[in-house]
Formats: structure tokens, sequence, C-alpha cells
């Protein structure tokens, strides 16, 4: 088989996934259109045209200008079944997917509206491809501390469909201490806790995010690779790390993908992961972050299954299912 074969039918989970950031230029017009929502863009290659990032900053102002079409129920559901659409034909088997209910919260949107168009999606792609998937309530770090506590709270009715908590946004200058409090609450409630880590931010926003949150899974990563006594720890404490390479690459954390380093961490012994992170932002869904890495830095299959077999342990499902998918 050709080695895109290969890639589509590894039996893959998507660990790093905003919803929000799975919003194509074509969907963003139509729903601009149902909503009367007006963009500041003439047509969908000057969407494109403008996406052009040289840091995470650049990037996040944009994609919280695009969620603002996201308005009904149904737009949720919509977004939501084109991502699962595209990731079954990726060879995915299980989404963990993130959303920050706060940009949707901050405008006015209800938070039933959100999660219910995003939990009918779900449902309907188990129906349709078989594809299981989780939720991941995301917190805004550029926001407070008690905002993500009155998120937190909004959530109450529905947490027994919430898998876990996660940390996004601007890195620096909002390290994961400034959630501690959230995210002990989060753990008392039964949530599993994820934050991102050593994107933008240093090597000690990743110890922060081990030691003050307690996580079971570092979304990034990448810097901890600075530190070799981090590296060490994360690898002997087998934790998943999410990486997201054509995000990477767009956003500057690397500036070629021949100097990703991916298989680097797998010889490191860390339980890296390949992820999509914002694909309709970065240029690829996850089968392309899976060839773009495989190109640039020479993978082979054996590396392409390791890859694909961490996402599968490093999941929150069950080892049952697991051991089902491997
Ligand atoms: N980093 C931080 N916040 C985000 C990202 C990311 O890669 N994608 C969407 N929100
Ligand atoms: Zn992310």
């Amino acid at each position: 088989t050709s080695l895109d074969d290969f890639i589509v039918r590894l039996p893959k989970a998507e660990l790093h996934l905003h919803i929000e950031g799975t919003l194509e230029p074509e969907l963003m017009f139509a729903l601009a259109a149902r909503n009367g929502v007006t963009i500041p863009f003439a047509s969908v290659e000057a969407v494109r045209a403008a996406y052009r990032f040289s840091n995470l900053q650049d990037f996040l102002d944009i994609y919280y200008a695009g969620a603002s079409v996201l308005v009904t129920r149904q737009d949720f559901h919509d977004l939501a079944m084109a991502y699962f659409t595209r990731a079954a034909a990726d060879g995915v088997v299980h989404a963990e997917i993130m959303f920050d209910p706060q940009t949707h919260t901050d405008r006015g949107i209800a938070f039933a509206t959100v999660i219910e168009g995003l939990l009918s999606a779900m449902a309907e792609a188990e129906r349709r491809f078989g594809l299981t998937s989780r939720l991941i309530l995301c917190f805004l770090r550029h926001l407070s501390e008690e905002a993500a506590f009155a998120t937190l709270a909004m959530a109450e009715p529905w947490l027994d469909r919430i898998t876990a908590v996660g940390l996004d946004s601007s890195e620096l200058g909002h390290p994961p201490a400034k959630f501690a409090r959230v995210f002990a609450a989060a753990r008392a409630k039964g949530l599993k806790l994820v934050a991102h880590a050593g994107e933008e931010g240093p090597p000690d926003y990743v110890r922060e995010a081990l030691d003050i949150l307690g996580v079971d899974r570092i979304d990034h990563g990448n810097r901890a690779l600075e530190d070799p006594a981090l590296v060490a720890r994360l690898a002997a404490g087998g934790m998943t790390l999410t990486v997201c390479p054509l995000s990477n690459l767009k956003l500057c954390v690397v500036s070629d993908l021949a100097d990703h380093p991916i298989d680097r961490m797998l010889a490191a012994g860390l339980h890296a992961t390949v992820n999509s992170d914002d694909p309709a932002y970065f240029g690829g869904y996850i089968a392309d972050n899976y060839r773009a890495v495989a190109a640039a830095r020479g993978l082979s299959r054996a590396d392409l299954a390791r890859l694909a077999a961490n996402s599968l342990t490093g999941s929150f499902l069950p080892a049952e299912a697991i051991a089902a998918h491997l």
C-alpha cells in the first residue's frame, strides 16, 4: 500500500482539536448569510489570504472573529458534523474535541446552545461513522480565574457529558498557576485535566501544568525539549503530548517542518501524538499532519504506527475500548 493509504488506514485518535478551529471559510460565509452576521472579508479567497500568522496571537485574533458567525444550535451541529465527516475519511476512530464556551457566552450565546449542537453531532457521528468522541471544555487563559469559575458553573448540568477541562488561548503571561483553583475544582467534580503548555511558553509552564494543575495530558509541549530533566520526567511518567505539526509551522513554533522535533520526541521516549489543532486555519486535517511530518522528517511506517498507537493509549477511552482499536 502507498504511504498515504497506510496513514489513513491506521486507527487514530485525535486528541488536540478545537472545534471552532474547524470552521472552513465556505461554512463561515454560509453561516454569516444564514444568521445575518457581517464578516470583514469579501470572499472565501480573501479569508484564506488572511491566514498568514507570525505568532499565536495573530491567529487567535482572526479565530475569535471567525467564531462570531456561530449563533444557533444548528450552526454548532453543522460545524461539528463537517469536522467528523472529514475526520472519519482520515481514519479517525475517536476524537476528543475542545470547545471554548467563553468565546460564545461572552457574545450572548447560551452555553446550552453550544453544547447541545455539539452533542447532537457527536451522536450522529457515532451512528453514521462509528466514530466515538468526547468533549473537553477549555477555559480561555487570557480571561480571569473568576470567569473560568463562572464557565465551570454554567457547565454543571452537562458534567456527565464533559470528559475534561483544558486551558487554551494566549499562553505568554498567563501561566497555568493562574488557574490552580479552578482546575482543582474541576478535578473534584471528576473531570480529567489537560492544558496547553510549552507552545510559546517556557518549560516552566509545562512544569506548572504538571505540578500545580496535575494534568493528565500536555497539549503541544514543544518547549519542554529545552529542559532535559523535564523531558526525562515526562518520558518516565508516560505523559502524552498532543503535538500539532502544521499548527507549529503556521504559528512559527518551528521555522520549517524539516526542523520539526516529532521524531526527537519519540527517540527521547516521549508519548508524542500527531493532531490537527485548528485544521481550517492551518491548512490540513490529521492525515495531512501525519503525511507532512512523514515527508519532512523521513518517518518510517513503524514511527507512524507508534504515533497512532500513542493517540489511542493517550485517550480518555476505557482500556477495553482502546484495546479494541489497537
Ligand atoms: N494554542 C492556544 N490556544 C488555541 C490554540 C492553540 O494552538 N488553538 C485554538 N486556541
Ligand atoms: Zn490547541
